[in-house]
């Protein structure tokens, strides 16, 4: 057990630092075990601070020396930093430490990956390099000095020299520790070159260790130069380096990092090909490069304050890469694919211990609250701002945000004075969706007389963990309505729902019309609508809003399910009409008919049994979705293979949005295929494939019928030198198991050679795929509870950030039996009564427990 509680940081205990940073100097001498960290930082007495105590942050540092204006001192040093007397005038402190790379799992601060050093600070892995105020409202300019026989070494900013064994960098923008970088290592680099909307040339490159890694970066590199020119096309903002570096590393905890002029990035995140890539992972490395790229502006130029005020990046920056998705891609796609996402992993984290606000009040340990919530929610604030303020309105304020706060350390207030100010709006209960958590529930009531159609919304937040009382939010809410041939009567207005309960009405209507509300998915809530199967099957035929045409076709699927879990029923024929009549539909976007076309998640299923008061059975909810995925198949069996011979795209494959709409609804339909020919077009598939995409995919749909071993010891025997690739093999074997196998062959897998715990993305395919097996991570005998705690018991000891992140699989451990709970419950004391855990999954096994 820990022996002192761990220290709770409050966001109503802020106060600016005592000092600030004028400049860093700092010199590495790389050493796998013994990397020697020289600094010489210039402080000054910052005139608004209300302490003169000098504290610099600092963890498993060996000091060597230290001295104050060039007079040796022996300061006092704690396991969290540095205390010592400095004058009360400007001063130099300097200081050289020892820290081991070689030896850091955790993979914060210097670590090695491969022979490669690299770095990742945010949120406080600066204090693991060297002392230093690591808080983000320090910023300074940094100069930083690499000396190593590596010949690849990087830092921030622009190359200001170089030798043998040696390179110097400086970054002329003020910056907090958290975005500090630096790389040494054997690369090789993909360059390019872009020229800013203001003429600047700016040199690219993407840098991987040498092999066939060197072949997957032009995608990135394309992916790249679109968002250089998309962030001055539509933010007008341009690069401010004379280079931009990224650089794949394969031990990295999340997804990659926007580090000032060196991003570096997960090597899952950057590198791709078709042969290795599926198209999922194509566009996801679109959108990551596009994020961190944007984070230079909305995140670096302007930063946070204090890490409360993290929502003020990531949001942002999250919203920002969702408007690039959209406009590469598919806009209609795009917002479908985000509302799967906030729904079932925000709104299940909203709705369990782990709820937070957008800007949270208080938190352990900062890693933890690197959110869903704070992401995604966050960037759905500032979709609705946008709804609210209109376009020009949105415009405006970010340009105000970029001239007022270029170079500060900013807050959520001042995001939103900005809009306050460019537009004139209050924004004082909007300001509300940053520090009410929970997801609000939106009811509907109608009525119509006398040509007048009058909509009743009711809003109600349910109590969350530390917030039982909740007030009326801004919520914007998008409708239309259309009459009984499915044309659009009144196009989409947004109704401003601000108390807890308004009536909104609709004159001049000849006959009762039929309501699409929430369309665009404007507002992160919860709508409850109590509409029959035959009103939503019209919507599912004719709505003209794309959001809310399928979300129709989702809530009666859903529905159907719910039956099915509940009394074995048949599903409901309207349903399934409605599928084949939207299959056949031609006119229609691939990628929209595949997502029309897949049921929603298993959670998302037990979810609804939990919000009707009941007591899901992952168990039985599995078999209804394979039930309801049969039924579906015998449905649309006639038309199944035109279908299937329609999206066979030919020709080379290429991953842009139009090509991989077609092969995601044609491998929709092998999955379908399958479930009655046995796996025949699957095998073929398989043996056929060019692409990832179409191989994995057929993978997939010959697993899940129990078949497919030969492909899967020929996938091994292919694939086994590519770790990305083999992370697929890995994962894909138990998201595909059967319920009652998936935690045997979870385990058996642990037990392959090419399995590791020191790799987070192996240790997530593995594991990841675990809890996203719903039924197989709950299957009765608690086979896999007890599975993934004796493997976050073990990985807790090398890499903390990762175990607390994926202990979030329990968090829905209150929703199921006694018999469930009771096995959960276990897993997570038994995680919790660990000696020596870290303080991350102390956090969190804590609150999920509550
Ligand atoms: N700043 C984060 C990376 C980060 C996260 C550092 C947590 C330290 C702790 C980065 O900008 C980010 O958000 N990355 C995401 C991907 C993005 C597309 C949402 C990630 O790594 O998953
Ligand atoms: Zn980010």
């Amino acid at each position: 057990m820990q022996t002192a509680a761990p220290q709770k940081i409050y966001l109503k205990d802020y106060t600016p630092p005592a000092y600030l940073v004028d400049s860093v100097e700092l010199t590495f001498k790389l050493a796998p075990t013994t990397t020697r960290v020289l600094s010489r930082i210039a402080f000054r007495p910052n005139p608004d601070a209300q302490s003169r105590d000098f504290f610099l942050h600092g963890e498993q540092l060996k000091l060597i020396s230290a001295s104050i204006d060039g007079v040796s001192i022996t300061p006092e040093i704690t396991a969290t930093g540095l205390t010592h007397t400095v004058p009360n005038a400007p001063f130099v402190f300097e200081a050289e430490v020892e820290i081991s790379p070689e030896t850091n799992t955790a993979l914060e601060g210097l670590y090695m990956s491969n022979g490669m050093y690299c770095t990742q600070c945010e949120a406080e892995g600066f204090r693991k390099i060297t002392y230093y105020p690591d808080r983000p409202d320090v910023m300074s300019v940094f100069t930083v000095r690499i000396e190593s026989d590596l010949p690849v070494l990087l830092s921030n900013g622009n190359p200001a020299a170089k030798g043998d064994g040696w390179a110097e960098w400086h970054d002329p923008w003020p910056k907090p520790a958290y975005l500090f970088a630096l790389v040494g290592g054997d690369l090789v680099n993909h360059p390019d070159r872009f020229t800013t909307m203001s003429g600047k040339d700016v040199e690219l490159n993407i840098w991987v260790r040498p092999g066939d890694d060197e072949q997957k970066c032009a995608f990135g590199m394309a992916a790249l130069k679109k968002s250089m020119k998309w962030d001055e096309d539509v933010y007008g903002r341009e690069y401010d380096l004379d280079i931009f570096n990224i650089v794949a590393v394969d031990d990295f905890n999340m997804g990659a990092m926007e580090n000032k002029g060196l991003n570096i990035f997960n090597s899952s995140a950057v590198l791709a090909s078709p042969e290795t890539s599926t198209d999922a992972n194509f566009e996801r490395i679109e959108a990551i490069i596009a994020h961190e790229y944007f984070h230079n502006w909305t995140g670096n130029r302007i930063t946070c304050r204090d890490w409360f005020q993290l929502c003020l990046k990531e949001g942002l920056t999250v919203f920002r890469d969702q408007q690039f998705t959209g406009d590469m891609r598919s806009h209609a796609v795009k917002r479908i694919d985000d509302a799967v996402v906030l729904r079932a992993h925000q709104f299940r984290e909203d709705n369990g211990p782990l709820a937070h606000p957008v800007r949270p009040e208080s938190f352990v340990e900062i890693n933890n609250f690197y959110t869903v919530t704070v992401y995604e929610k966050g960037a759905e604030i500032i979709g609705m701002l946008k709804r609210l303020v209109g376009d020009d309105g949105y415009k405006k304020a970010l340009d105000l945000y970029f001239d007022r706060h270029d170079g500060d350390a900013a807050t959520i207030e001042d995001w939103l004075q900005v809009f306050e100010d460019a537009t004139g709006r209050d924004l004082s209960q909007f300001a509300k969706w940053y520090s009410q958590a929970g997801t609000p529930r939106v009811s509907i009531t109608d009525s119509y007389a006398d040509g007048t159609y009058s909509l009743t919304l009711s809003q109600h937040t349910p109590a969350t963990p530390d917030q039982d009382e909740k007030t009326p939010m801004v919520i914007p809410v998008a409708v239309g309505l259309l009459n009984d041939n499915g044309d659009e009567i009144v196009p989409t207005r947004i109704l401003e729902l601000t108390e807890a309960t308004q009536t909104f009405t609709f004159d001049g209507l000849a006959s009762k019309p039929v309501p699409s509300i929430l369309r665009g998915f404007s507002a992160p809530v919860i709508l409850e609508h109590d509409q029959t199967n035959a009103e939503r099957a019209f919507l599912l035929a004719h709505d003209t809003d794309p959001f809310n045409r399928w979300d129709a076709g989702r809530t009666l699927a859903q529905d159907v399910l719910i039956q099915m879990v509940r009394e074995d029923a048949t599903p409901d024929t309207a349903y399934l009409d409605g599928l084949l009549a939207l299959l056949r539909d031609d006119s229609l976007d691939p990628a929209f008919r595949a997502l029309a076309l897949s049921l929603p998640s298993q959670d998302d299923t037990a979810q609804a049994l939990v919000d009707a008061g009941e007591t899901p059975d992952p168990t039985a909810i599995y078999r209804a979705h394979e039930a309801l995925t049969l039924h579906i198949a015998q449905h649309l069996q006639d038309t199944l293979p035109r279908i299937y011979a329609d999206m066979m795209v030919t020709g080379p494959y290429t991953p842009d949005a139009v090509s991989a709409g077609k092969r995601s609804l044609g491998n929709r339909m092998l999955t379908l295929m399958s479930k009655l020919d046995g796996g025949k077009q699957a095998s073929q598939q398989y043996a056929t494939a060019d692409n990832m995409t179409q191989q994995l995919a057929a993978l997939a749909s010959l697993l899940k019928i129990g078949k497919g071993a030969d492909e899967l010891a020929a996938f091994e025997q292919r694939w086994h030198h590519d770790r990305l690739v083999m992370d697929k093999w890995f994962g894909l074997q138990v998201s595909c198991a059967a319920p009652e196998d998936a935690a045997k062959v979870a385990a058996k897998l642990t037990e392959h050679p090419a399995f590791t715990m020191k790799n987070p993305n192996r240790f997530r395919a593995v594991f990841g795929a675990l809890k996203g097996n719903t039924a197989g991570f709950h299957d009765p005998s608690g086979a896999s509870y007890d599975l993934l705690a004796d493997w976050l018991i073990k990985l807790d000891a090398l890499n903390p950030q990762t175990t607390a992140r994926m202990s979030t699989s329990f968090d829905t451990w209150k929703r199921y039996d006694a018999d469930r709970q009771t096995k959960m419950k276990a897993a997570l004391q038994r995680i919790a009564e660990t000696p020596n855990l870290s303080r991350d999954t102390t956090e969190m096994v804590t609150r999920i427990l509550g």
